[in-house]
């Protein structure tokens, strides 16, 4: 079924790149739903570690995706370096893709969205009429993770973050299934220097030239 004619906001982009701070404020200022679908990945991670199962087992990780409830996306318990690397372990395997898939799309149909993630503008919604690609240089979004779990009160190694995250891009990147990388019609938005209310400005003037008001 196409999507075309839908309001639908594809947010991609690697780890930290502020694709979830400017996902919810567009949502905001368009009135649209917003999803965060890396949520879904990490709840499923969150599942197997949770069942003392791993990640990268296809079996366990398609059972966990199957068995997904809506509040397993409200869990205190998604972010942290095990989560992250559960996530992107359960997120290469094809088969807890498709799992995930009808879901994703179904959201975004009922009354367009605005939903961020690595494969939303290639995989999930190829046709939305607006795309963005949210980067920024590694040290930038290094820092960014680190301050955001310093403000939760978790205290991490800047350098290890880093490293940690060159890992989940690298293999984000480089997966068979739905790797991340750019839509050939996502405009690409480095967000190194800019502050979050220039972010957020130049990406709303994006979005409504390609949904056309
Ligand atoms: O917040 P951050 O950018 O660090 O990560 P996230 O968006 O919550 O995504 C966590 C992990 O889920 C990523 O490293 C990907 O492996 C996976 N993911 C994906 O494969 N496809 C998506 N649409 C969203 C997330």
């Amino acid at each position: 079924m196409s999507s075309a004619g839908l309001r639908l906001v594809a947010v991609d982009g690697p780890a930290a790149a502020g694709k979830g701070t400017l996902a919810r404020r567009l949502a905001a200022a368009l009135n649209l739903p917003y999803l965060d679908t890396g949520l879904l990945y990490r709840a499923t991670g969150r599942r197997v570690l949770d069942a003392g199962g791993e990640p990268a087992d296809p079996d366990t990780a398609v059972a966990a995706a199957r068995a997904l409830l809506p509040a397993d996306l409200d869990r205190p318990d998604l972010r942290g370096p095990d989560a992250d690397r559960a996530a992107s372990a359960v997120a290469a395997i094809p088969a807890v893709r498709a799992a995930l898939l009808d879901w994703q799309r179904d959201f975004g149909r009922r009354h367009g969205a605005v939903m961020d993630g690595r494969d939303i503008g290639t995989v999930i919604f190829p046709d939305a009429p607006a795309k963005l690609f949210v980067t920024a240089s590694p040290e930038a979004r290094a820092r960014r993770r680190w301050a955001e779990l310093a403000a939760r009160g978790v205290v991490r190694n800047l350098a290890e973050v880093q490293a940690e995250m060159a890992a989940r891009d690298a293999q984000d990147a480089s997966r068979s299934a739905a790797p991340m990388k750019p839509a050939g019609d996502a405009v690409l938005l480095d967000t190194t220097a800019l502050d979050i209310e220039a972010a957020f400005a130049t990406a709303l003037a994006i979005v409504q030239a390609r949904l056309g008001r």
